[in-house]
């Protein structure tokens, strides 16, 4: 089958990309840097020639609303266009465990504006709502750091592998699932002590310190909301298994 992963060389497409090709599939990368704007539809009707699923693995670096709202909706309003005339049969779609309720983040509110804009087309689409990836306090840990310093949202998380994430992209790429499917790892856990996992496995001394922050959003992160609540398939590896392995 042919597959195209828009953001096939990120860090969530890329491992899709891997996942698919061990899958026996024919892959192509749609993203800029392979001439293709997802934004502006450029270069996506001669990119999806041919192609029966998509997957969006696309992402933006800004956290403003705005902002990320304009680049998700975008992408998943051409990808629909796009991919109504190009005959794709389904268009599967990464976002994020827990994010209802949650439009105080700002990047959340444009994932969920990403959701509703993926499902209004002609092109059914299935949306993979993983949890937050192990990788993700290593991410924050270079993100906001300020000299020695880490801070770190006070936040439970049942972090996931992105090749479990990718793992499960392809299982839905291959399907006929419509609607929402969520996946997180297979451990409760808190955000601060994954961050300091990472500082230790990078042999840094860096200091991580829990950070309180205000606004509903936050409330409900803190209560849990990010983490399943017997919705959701668990799979492994566990964020330890998963680090030591690295
Ligand atoms: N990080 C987490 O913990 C987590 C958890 C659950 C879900 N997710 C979701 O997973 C998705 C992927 O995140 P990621 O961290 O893997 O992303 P990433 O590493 O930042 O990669 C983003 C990709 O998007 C491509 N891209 C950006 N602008 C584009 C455009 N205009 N047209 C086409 N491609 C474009 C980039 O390639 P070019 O620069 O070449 O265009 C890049 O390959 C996001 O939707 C995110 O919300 C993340």
């Amino acid at each position: 089958m042919k597959v195209a992963v828009i953001g096939g060389a990120g860090l969530a497409g890329r491992h899709a990309v891997a996942a698919l090709e061990a899958a026996g599939d024919e892959v192509v990368v749609l993203s800029r840097a392979t001439g293709v704007d997802a934004v502006t539809g450029a270069g996506l009707d001669e990119g999806l020639a041919g192609v029966e699923v998509v997957i969006d693995a696309a992402n933006v670096s800004s956290m403003d609303r705005d902002v990320a709202s304009a680049f998700f909706t975008s992408v998943a309003g051409n990808l629909q266009t796009a991919g109504a005339r190009a005959g794709v049969r389904r268009i599967v779609t990464l976002s994020i465990y827990g994010i209802d309720g949650l439009e105080g983040r700002g990047y959340f509110a444009a994932k969920l504006a990403q959701e509703e804009a993926a499902r209004r087309g002609d092109v059914p689409s299935t949306i993979l709502r993983a949890t937050q990836f192990h990788d993700f306090g290593g991410q924050l840990m270079q993100w906001t750091r300020k000299g020695p310093v880490v801070g770190v949202p006070i936040q439970p998380v049942q972090t996931v592998a992105i090749e479990t994430v990718a793992a499960h992209l392809v299982r839905l790429a291959h399907g006929d699932e419509d609607g929402t499917v969520n996946l997180a790892g297979p451990r409760p856990d808190t955000l601060i002590r994954q961050v300091r996992r990472h500082v230790r496995a990078a042999g840094k001394r860096y200091i991580s310190v829990p950070l309180w922050l205000p606004g509903r959003a936050e409330k409900l992160i803190r209560a849990g909301a990010l983490v399943p609540r017997g919705d959701a398939v668990l799979d492994g590896p566990d964020f330890e298994t998963w680090l030591a392995a690295r």
